[in-house]
């Protein structure tokens, strides 16, 4: 079965240099936002940044558990510098319906493998990437 576990573990590091832009993306648009959205959407951005860590944080000791190595680069797309609110709220949706279609593959090669404590694992971070899609979107008005 080494080819199913080389394909999870090449997908699972997809996933964490997502979660590696993802936080680095936050923290940035956390620091950046400016106007009266800035009140509500700075600790929303640092938040997101703490989760993107701790997703990342289970996803490299998934990644070391399967006999891989945890990739440290992160995810080459480009951080959109800016101080706009909603320019912030668009790169944040296509950032979380990225990490959640990536996630939604992983469950797929985890099925497999029979290892019910990583698909609960990956199946919550799946759906917290779900409920971060609807929620940026209800704020998009
Ligand atoms: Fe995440």
């Amino acid at each position: 079965m080494k080819t199913t576990n080389d394909a999870l573990i090449h997908q699972l590091n997809v996933a964490l240099a997502w979660e590696l832009r993802a936080m680095t993306m936050y923290a940035h648009y956390a620091a950046n936002v400016r106007g009266i959205h800035r009140l509500q959407l700075a600790p929303m951005f640092s938040t997101e940044a703490t989760e993107s860590m701790e997703h990342g944080d289970v996803v490299r000791r998934a990644v070391v558990k399967l006999g891989g190595v945890p990739v440290t680069d992160r995810a080459t797309e480009p951080i959109v510098h800016t101080t706009a609110y909603d320019a912030m709220l668009q790169h944040a949706l296509s950032t979380e319906e990225q990490a959640a279609s990536v996630y939604r593959s992983i469950l797929d090669l985890v099925e497999p493998i029979d290892d019910k404590d990583l698909y609960d694992a990956i199946e919550q971070i799946y759906l917290a990437e779900l409920r971060s899609v609807d929620s940026i979107r209800m704020l998009m008005a």
